[in-house]
């Protein structure tokens, strides 16, 4: 979704808000802008399209400013268009915007019947209109932000600078926000995403909802300073030095993110496996031996929902403990029902999504414990949560999400053995050495999965298909190909194809059938029912076994043996191969794929 770099200093700001802006390309975005102070006048320059567009723009011009705020635009009000990409700015103020303002189409009738003017049809202008009615009426610029907040609803994020400071002044509400300096250099930022401050301001501060932070550069030192709405001093904001590494970001000698990222997955996985069983991820696991509760609320979207429904096998199966799976969106409106001795678990790769966030939220609301199983540590899930299981995955930069959802349910399954007391178990770890070990056989062997990829890969329609334990992961092997191959795919349980599906079986079908050994004849006669309406068949299943091989018109033969629990992540991973090849067969944008965003943090 949107991104928000901002810069002050004795320096360009244009270098470090550019590498800002395109390390958060890969959040998805349609335009790109920056906001400059050239000759003690406001400067905008934006484009449409790819960050590249606005990279031409300023190099064109080569401009030099101390201070300036960048954005990369998701569209959510108004088309993609240069008028519509922000910073939005006039005389006084320019603004940049993520989220959605909700009551933005009332304030704009009224602003405009009181005679403001607009040059967008975006929500985001309104705010800057708002703020420069209150700057008008003599108000303080501190005091004007915090009217135009305050009048505003929906979640947001706002980074504002003005003609007449070096000030940068950034708020928010239920949106990722993140401030930092850099005290040697004098040096002032802001941001929606930590990492695009890595190697820049080495101190970052999160402030929490409704809390203004003013960074003012003066020639001696840059401070930075944090007011609450009626601009008393504030100190609800959270510290952390920003240890991350840009390295992490390169993708090395892959030609995409996120291949590169499937193939770090044995490395992650025994790197898990070792914090949360042999170090220090042993005591907050340990804290969960024996527990109980009544019930599990598992919130999530998209791959890490697919997650919670493996999750919810594990904590059903192996602790024999009521858990319900919901999709976030939904779970938010629907009145759950929640009651004391329920938990709330929350399931997110970014710790940003805005609709797993409202649930958390709503579960705080009740007096419900939350506890998430998240990968960026310092998020606003992560910061909010009673508990945090960090899954270690290292920022994941494909749109696509894979070695998060391995991790995800694999710390799922920690959990579980951890309320089981058998984490002492030396069978525990030698188990999750082999998932590392199949999977990294997988990783040598995925020239035999482009294979099956080259024969379906112009199919019109694919459906996975599991039982069981697989049932999941039909779900996520459908997500990732529809998403990166932009193919129509649907995920069902193996016996419900019967009951409505099979009405689309015939030669343009694939059913990628997910036979694993537990319930196999009952399995292999769904994809008979298949086979007999002309679908073309794809088997992933076990090795050395002639009915499949018979059966199938493409075969990907995995080794289940030993793996028990963990296989679903096992015959997850060729499924992500195969949805990687099919994508690179069509040629599509593997890592930026269209309309998507890495990380959705409106509803
Ligand atoms: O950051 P989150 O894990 O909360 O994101 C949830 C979904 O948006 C995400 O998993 C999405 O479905 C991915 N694009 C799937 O590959």
């Amino acid at each position: 979704m949107c991104g928000i770099v901002g810069y002050s200093g004795p320096n360009n700001s244009v270098g470090p808000i550019i590498e800002g802006l395109s390390r958060l390309e890969y959040r998805g975005y349609d335009s790109a802008g920056i906001c400059l102070k050239i000759n003690n006048e406001l400067q905008i320059l934006k484009k449409e399209g790819k960050l590249e567009n606005l990279k031409e723009l300023i190099n064109s011009q080569k401009p030099f400013s101390n201070i300036g705020i960048g954005h990369t635009r998701w569209a959510t009000h108004g088309a993609v268009t240069t008028d519509n990409a922000h910073p939005h700015g006039n005389e006084i103020f320019a603004v940049v915007h993520n989220g959605i303002i909700e009551n933005a189409g009332t304030l704009k009738k009224e602003l405009q019947a009181e005679g403001f003017q607009f040059k967008s049809q975006t929500d985001s202008e309104v705010f800057l209109v708002l703020l420069t009615k209150f700057f008008k009426q003599g108000n303080s610029t501190l005091k004007s932000i915090s009217k135009a907040f305050e009048t505003i609803t929906g979640n947001s994020a706002f980074v504002i600078m003005e003609k007449a400071t070096d000030k940068l002044y950034a708020l928010k509400r239920s949106a990722p926000l993140v401030v930092g300096e850099n005290k040697d250099l004098r040096e002032a930022y802001v941001s929606s995403d930590p990492f695009a401050l890595v190697g820049f301001a080495p101190k970052i501060y999160f402030p929490q909802d409704g809390v203004i932070c003013e960074g003012t550069v003066t020639t001696c030192e840059v401070n930075l300073n944090f007011y609450e709405l009626d601009l008393t001093p504030s100190n609800r904001y959270k510290f952390q030095s920003n240890s991350m590494s840009v390295d992490a970001t390169s993708k090395g000698h892959y030609e995409h993110y996120m291949l590169k990222e499937i193939h770090e997955q044995p490395a992650l996985i025994d790197k898990l496996a070792a914090f949360y069983i042999k170090n220090e991820g042993r005591k907050v696991l340990n804290e969960l031996k024996g527990f109980k509760c009544d019930e599990w609320h598992l919130t999530a979207c998209g791959t890490a929902w697919h997650a919670g429904l493996v999750i919810k096998n594990y904590f059903e199966q192996i602790n024999r403990q009521r858990a319900s799976v919901d999709i976030a969106s939904e779970f938010r409106y629907k009145n759950p029902i929640l009651n004391k001795g329920e938990v709330g678990l929350f399931i997110s790769q970014s710790g940003e999504t805005a609709d797993t966030l409202a649930c958390q939220e709503l579960c705080k609301e009740k007096g419900i414990p939350t506890y998430s199983i998240v990968n960026v540590e310092g998020s606003t899930l992560f910061r909010n949560a009673d508990k945090n299981f960090l899954i270690h995955a290292g920022v994941e930069i494909g749109v696509a999400s894979t070695k998060a959802f391995t991790l995800q349910a694999l710390t799922g399954y920690l959990m579980s053995r951890a309320m089981e007391g058998t984490l002492d178990d030396s069978r525990l770890f030698s188990e999750i050495k082999l998932l590392s070990t199949r999977v990294a056989e997988l990783c040598s062997q995925a020239e035999s999965i482009k294979e099956v990829a080259e024969k379906i890969y112009t199919q019109k329609g694919f459906i996975f298909t599991g039982r069981g334990k697989y049932f999941p992961i039909a779900f996520e092997g459908a997500l990732k190909l529809k998403e990166i191959a932009y193919v129509h795919a649907e995920g069902y349980a193996a016996g419900e194809l019967k009951h409505g599906p099979i009405a689309l079986i015939d030669e343009s079908i694939v059913n990628i059938a997910i036979v694993g050994p537990e319930l196999l004849e009952k399995t292999i006669s769904n994809v008979e029912e298949v086979k007999a309406r002309r679908g073309f068949i794809v088997i992933v299943g076990p090795k050395n076994h002639p009915e499949i091989e018979h059966l199938a018109d493409a075969y990907i033969p995995l080794d289940f043996n030993g793996l028990d629990n963990l296989s679903p992540l096992y015959v997850n991973v060729a499924l992500q191969f195969l949805a990687y090849h099919i994508a690179k067969l069509k040629g599509t944008d593997i890592d930026k794929p269209r309309n998507l965003a890495k990380s959705v943090t409106v509803e």
